[in-house]
């Protein structure tokens, strides 16, 4: 069935164009690169905070709201009796045009009504603390335009747990100060906070607003405020309840003229001792500079111009030409800005993930980092070491740490027995990209602990050893509170609804739940942690881990396989999990992908026979789902998995995070057909083409996860842009599929395509050199024949690494 069309991909400018602002669900953006975000949806709503989603909220949102995707930052132009909004919401009056472009850490949403256009640019500068809403109105009929202008933000107290909860306080702690054009927040500055934040404009206006309920009016809603209605601003001052920040202008626009008006969301963080400029007045000092950094449309075209230079630099790093524009928009564009992303939030802040729930995953971050590390490696470094400093002596680690604070999350604490080997993902892949050995010999602590620092090496020793020493009866890695995937709980045994799956105390005591998810894990993580040694001439520790990945491929083969695929777990009493012999879930992805990717028992066909298994029955239409049949009722033993309906998140949905294992399984064995075809079912720019408002969700990002065979309805997308799914898609491509795979002392060439594929060329940066990489598939999947640098013949497929410019032929 031919679906309804949203909008189009713009590769040229790098935008995804949103033509209609009724999508079937917001299609949202990021602003902002490192401390100041912003979330921005196609039609203004959102929020800002300042590094943490939770307890530096700036302005409020409600989630789950009605009408969906209320709250903002909102134009409201009234024009005689009309009164609309550049992006349609809130007042939702029909507009003569609409178009939302969401670009590189930018967003330009242009409306028009009744001859008047008005566009507004939405960004947060390098390194500025502030969301810049560059409005242009422009008279585009006949006769002289006399408009009335509000603006408007609401407030969030600061934390935005407590902000939605805690009333009996938070109606009597509102305060802000006006000054000129500027309204200050300061909410909690007189006591424990040393930040504020601040709305501004540059121009003067000729009234304004901080008291929600005198602007809007208690039973009326942000599509009708009374101030607005009424075109009167109340020049209110908030005391308590909800301080918002509205202007009012009144602009004169001749037949063909245009003004901009650059509004500044910012934020503020003061000295102690410098808090006040007067008794009770903020020393507005850093504001006032901030703001004359970008009162100009001159100084803020400037700080766009900088920004765009900045994504130009980081997406020239690896660009594909293929002739295929679907793969090329997505490795090039909308892949590698999907990584940033989810690097920079982890699973905090989405439409899906409130912001205030969860920090930064220790197994998440690590993997997201494999997305990025190419663009800035300075920030990996960082995050590396962040990471492990949340680590345990016996190699156990927290689930997750908050990123303000830096400080491991007791609510969730440790316990996942996959978390540790992630450690090493995300460690061999820095030296791979940088070839910095130095990232080893940082002292790191445990806990944060101040004196506790060993070497990040001997951190990823004892994650390695935090496997072995958690063997269970078969010699497979324990499972602890789940592995990768958090809803097989095997040690939780709940029957009470109000414990979280996540959080309830495990049964430790005699449990024989093993993964096999983990075992491929460790041999993965194991073999590149044994190069390591060798590289850095541990050649004992190297044997020591060795013997152990053996020990450990041994075991798989022994009680990890189970005829067609490879087993998925045992259960807290040495049952097996997805096993033909199980009633439902005979058979999960997880283990096909990490034990396809370790190879293991790939001599005696365990490999071929688990690839041929995931497409025989984990592989639909949309993808490939987790498990199979899915579960259709609760099992106590196996916890959360079994309390999604059927089809949907862990119970056989198509969680796209493991997708990509097996397309790397399935390129690691040669099978480019199949390995693309995998591949392109979940690629966005194939979804984009097709189902739109299936879909639901954002066309030019992946999303968790997509509804599975069994549900109601397949191909029904959730839980979009923070997921792992982003740096695998982009592992997955860039290394395995296009085959450019930075290893220690160069770049090693092996791609794995489908047989259609024609030549192509990859332009990579690579530490301090450029290579132009020209492949000749020849309709080989796999294999190649002969590799020339600068026209010299190369042995093996590796392409020594060398500084400066170089050209590089593959014929397969
Ligand atoms: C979800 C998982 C998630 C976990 C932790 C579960 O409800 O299904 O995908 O990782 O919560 O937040
Ligand atoms: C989402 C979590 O962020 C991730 O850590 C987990 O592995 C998957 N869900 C699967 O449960």
């Amino acid at each position: 069935m031919e679906q309804k069309r949203y909008g189009h991909f713009d590769d040229q400018h790098r935008e995804y164009v949103i033509t209609d602002p009724q999508t079937p669900w917001p299609w949202i953006n990021y602003l902002g690169n490192e401390d100041f975000f912003s979330l921005i949806s196609n039609t203004a709503g959102g929020y800002s905070f300042y590094k943490d989603a939770k307890f530096r909220r700036i302005t409020r949102y409600r989630y789950n709201n009605v009408p969906m995707d209320n709250g903002g930052r909102y134009f409201y132009i009234k024009d005689g009796d009309t009164v609309w909004n550049p992006g349609w919401k809130p007042c939702k009056t029909p507009l003569d045009f609409y178009e939302c472009r969401h670009g590189m850490s930018y967003t330009r949403i242009t409306g028009r009504k009744n001859g008047v256009e008005a566009s507004v640019l939405f960004f947060v500068p390098l390194k500025k603390w502030c969301e810049v809403q560059k409005l242009t109105l422009k008279n585009e009929s006949n006769e002289v335009k006399q408009l009335k202008l509000f603006s408007f933000e609401e407030w969030c107290l600061w934390n935005a747990a407590t902000d939605m909860e805690n009333f009996q306080r938070n109606f009597s702690t509102g305060e802000v100060e006006i000054e000129g054009s500027t309204i200050y927040h300061k909410t909690e500055y007189r006591e424990r906070r040393n930040h504020y934040a601040f709305y501004h404009v540059n121009t003067e206006i000729q009234g304004f607003d901080t008291d929600r309920e005198t602007f809007v009016g208690l039973y009326n809603e942000f599509a009708d405020p009374q101030a607005v209605i009424e075109g009167k601003p109340r020049n209110s001052h908030a005391h308590g309840w909800s301080p918002i920040a509205s202007h009012y202008i009144e602009v004169t626009l001749n037949p063909g003229e245009s003004k901009d008006f650059i509004f500044l969301l910012g934020y503020i963080e003061n000295e102690q001792d410098e808090k006040f400029s007067a008794p009770q007045v903020i020393n507005k000092k850093k504001a006032h500079a901030l703001i004359a950094e970008l009162d100009t449309t001159e100084k803020v075209d400037r700080a766009f111009d900088v920004l765009c230079a900045y994504w130009d630099t980081l997406l020239n790093i690896y660009k594909v030409k293929s002739g295929n524009d679907k793969l090329d928009r997505m490795v090039n564009i909308w892949n590698q800005y999907q990584c940033m992303v989810t690097f920079n939030f982890s699973r905090s802040a989405s439409f899906f993930e409130s912001g205030v729930g969860r920090g930064m995953g220790f197994r998440d971050s690590n993997q997201d980092l494999v997305g990025f590390v190419h663009q800035i490696p300075p920030r990996a470094r960082q995050r590396i070491i962040d990471i492990a400093s949340t680590q345990f002596p016996d190699g156990g680690c927290y689930h997750q740490y908050q990123p303000l604070t830096k400080r491991g999350n007791n609510d969730i604490g440790g316990g996942f027995n996959d978390d540790p080997c992630w450690l090493i993902f995300g460690t061999v892949a820095y030296i791979k990209e940088t070839g910095d050995f130095t990232i080893l010999d940082e002292m790191v602590p445990f806990d944060n602990q101040p004196g506790t620092e060993v070497t990040l090496f001997e951190h990823l020793k004892i994650s390695m050893d935090h496997v072995i020493k958690n063997l269970g009866p078969h010699m497979l890695p324990l499972i602890g509170r789940a592995d990768w995937n958090d809803c097989l709980n095997l040690n939780c045994f709940s029957w009470d609804p109000n414990e979280s799956f996540q959080t309830t105390e495990n049964v430790s005591e005699g449990t024989k739940a093993e993964s096999l998810m983990i075992a491929g894990l460790f041999v993965v993580t194991g073999k590149d942690y044994v190069a390591l040694c060798q590289k850095i001439g541990k050649t004992d520790e190297a044997a020591r881990m060795q013997q152990a990945v053996d020990a450990m491929i041994d075991a798989v083969k022994k009680h990890g396989w189970d005829g067609e695929w490879y087993l998925r777990a045992y259960d807290f009493y040495g049952r097996k999990i997805g096993s033909n012999e199980c009633d439902e879930a005979k058979i999960f992805i997880e283990s096909q992908g990490w034990c396809t990717m370790a190879e293991i028992g790939a001599e005696d066909g365990m490999v071929a026979k688990s690839l041929d298994s995931c497409k025989k029955y984990l592989e639909c239409e949309h993808g490939m789902v987790l498990n199979n049949p899915a579960f259709t009722k609760y099992i106590y033993e196996y916890g959360e998995i079994s309390s999604y309906p059927e089809g949907y998140k862990e119970n056989a949905g198509i969680f796209c995070h493991n997708n990509p294992w097996v397309i790397i399984g399935e390129c690691l064995a040669g099978r480019g057909n199949d390995a693309w075809s995998h591949y392109a079912k979940i690629l966005p720019s194939y979804v984009e083409e097709k189902y739109q408002t299936l879909h639901k969700v954002e066309p030019y990002v992946n999303c968790q996860m997509v509804a599975g065979k069994d549900a109601y309805k397949p191909g029904e997308g959730k839980n979009s842009w923070l997921t792992g799914t982003a740096a695998w898609m982009w592992y997955t491509v860039s290394e395995f599929i296009l085959g450019i795979k930075p290893d220690y002392d160069g770049i090693r060439i092996d791609p794995c395509l489908p047989e259609t594929a024609g030549d192509y060329t990859v332009q990579r940066k690579f530490r301090e050199a450029d290579y132009d990489i020209t492949i000749h598939p020849n309709g080989s999947q796999k294999g190649v024949k002969s590799i020339t640098l600068d026209g010299q013949p190369v042995t093996g497929t590796v392409i020594p690494y060398t500084p400066g410019h170089h050209t590089v032929e593959v014929t397969m």
